[in-house]
């Protein structure tokens, strides 16, 4: 393939990138935004293997034929609830890509520049190593917190700041080195520069893992989209070092619109992006925060299915709020079924979706998207949060920290200041869930006490099938 023809290529995958982007951003554009991805993505390999300057096919095809079978098969099984996982693996993956490219330019034959010119590839090559480096050890340490494997409480080292901002001072020092040695290597040896440049990639990789450590609980959906916005930058600093301009592209839109989505979270959990990242925020994930937050008082009143269809014959507007555990308990066929019977009886029910709702932005929309439930009674936080006190029947179902009511009236609460579905303001709660067990954050929530909120005991989708049978009888 020409190198003009290669360039036309190039162009085509890019804006079939940004139509996808585009395309994703609503749900009923998403499967086609998808679909101008997976064109994208197969133009720009083709185009890229078929470069003029293309040599070892066989290494090449070694290396996509095992990874896409691998990746094939990992995507076909993981379960909804473990995507976050993986998303923080592939981030890790792209971190790693990007120190391994830059290790490998700068042990390469050196390039044929201008003085200028090689001075910026290496800055390219430290640039790149960097990020890799601290999205590599940082999405690691996600996917173990993600996963459970590792605590989720933020790791509260003494000094933390000065920890960082001596870190981040020794590797401009150590850029400084690497520069001043140069890119020649003497027969035999290596390149002066490349003690400095290792050193740096030990201490990015301090960085990563601090970085993340420090962040814990209700914060973790900010460090998911941060890493990925950090895996773009960390292709895009690949695509310098490689000369690839869909690369340099590609790795740009994926690191701002990773950007802009850390920013939405933020917004959305009423943090600043820059204390989130200074991280210290949230408890251990699944047991109530010790001190701080107030016990919540009065009492619990537990309800059963029968009284749950009862309740919703007899109400006329209905507000379903979907969480972590309808994802754990796959109810969203059964709720869709649930949902299209009580609509048959000219019911109002509306979805209300927490930006924050499950473990990955979106997760709520997919799973309902999957059930087939009309995409416009599925209504985004801010579009739904006044109707709740119009509202005759609100029903939780597998939800905790996203209808926390101590968010908004406890300042000690670990989530304090997080914007929350305000269910308790409707005329009847029902919260259904296994136990009184706390959610992602650890904290108490003062919901299940409330005067009118009656809590329903049990997995989400053998007590919505219950009441399926019911409400079909
Ligand atoms: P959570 O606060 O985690 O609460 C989920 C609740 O579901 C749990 O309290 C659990 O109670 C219940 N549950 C689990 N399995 C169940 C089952 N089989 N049947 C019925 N209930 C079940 O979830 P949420 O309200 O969706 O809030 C999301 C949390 O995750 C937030 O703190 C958010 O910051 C965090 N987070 C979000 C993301 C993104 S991007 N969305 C990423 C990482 C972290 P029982 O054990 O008593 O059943």
């Amino acid at each position: 393939m020409s190198d003009s023809l290669v360039t036309v290529a190039y162009i085509a995958a890019s804006a079939l990138f940004i139509l996808s982007l585009s395309g994703l951003s609503n749900q009923e554009t998403a499967r086609r935004g998808n679909l101008y991805g997976i064109i994208g993505m197969v133009i720009a390999l083709v185009a890229t293997a078929a470069r003029p300057d293309m040599v070892g096919y066989g290494m090449l095809l070694g290396a996509i034929v095992p990874g896409a079978v691998i990746g094939a098969m990992l995507a076909s099984r993981v379960a909804m609830t473990s995507m976050p996982e993986l998303v923080a693996v592939l981030h890790s993956f792209v971190g790693a890509a990007a120190v391994l490219v830059g290790f490998g330019s700068y042990l390469g034959p050196e390039p044929k520049l201008s003085a200028l010119e090689l001075t910026i590839h290496e800055v390219e090559i430290f640039v790149g190593v960097f990020i890799g480096a601290i999205t590599f050890t940082g999405s690691v340490v996600a996917f173990g917190k993600l996963r459970g494997t590792l605590s989720g409480k933020p790791l509260m080292l003494p000094a933390r700041h000065l920890l960082n901002i001596g870190m981040l001072g020794g590797c401009v020092f150590l850029g400084w080195q690497f520069l001043d040695a140069g890119h020649g290597a003497t027969a035999g040896a290596s390149p002066a520069g490349l003690m400095p440049l290792l050193i740096m990639t030990a201490i990015a990789s301090v960085i990563g893992v601090h970085l993340v450590a420090a962040i814990g609980g209700a914060d973790m959906p900010v460090v998911v989209s941060m890493l990925n916005s950090y895996s773009g930058w960390a292709a895009s600093a690949a695509g310098f070092m490689l000369s690839n301009d869909l690369l340099i592209i590609t790795g740009a839109l994926v690191g701002s619109s990773g950007a802009i989505l850390s920013y939405i979270m933020c917004a959305a959990m009423n943090r600043s992006f820059i204390s989130v990242i200074l991280g210290g925020f949230g408890t251990d994930g699944g047991t109530p925060a010790a001190g701080g937050a107030k016990a919540p008082q009065g009492e619990v009143k537990a309800t059963s299915a029968e009284e749950t269809v009862e309740a919703l014959r007899e109400a006329n507007s209905v507000v379903i709020i979907p969480g972590y555990g309808m994802a754990v308990a796959q109810a969203q066929h059964s709720l869709s079924e649930v949902v299209k019977i009580l609509r048959s009886k000219g019911k109002n029910v509306r979805f209300a979706i927490h930006p924050v709702a499950g473990r990955l932005p979106g997760h709520m929309n997919v799973l309902l998207a999957e059930a087939n439930v009309p995409y416009d009674i599925v209504l985004e936080m801010d579009e739904i949060n006044d109707s709740f006190p119009d509202t005759d029947f609100s029903w939780v179902i597998g939800a905790n920290d996203i209808v926390n009511p101590s968010a908004l009236d406890d300042p000690s609460s670990p989530i304090a200041g997080m914007p929350v579905l305000e269910c308790w303001k409707s005329a009847r709660c029902v919260v259904m869930k296994r136990s009184m067990a706390s959610g992602y954050a650890g904290v108490d929530n003062p919901l299940f006490y409330k005067p009118n909120t009656e809590m329903l005991f049990g997995d989400a989708k053998k007590v919505i099938d219950e009441i399926l049978t019911k409400l079909r009888a």
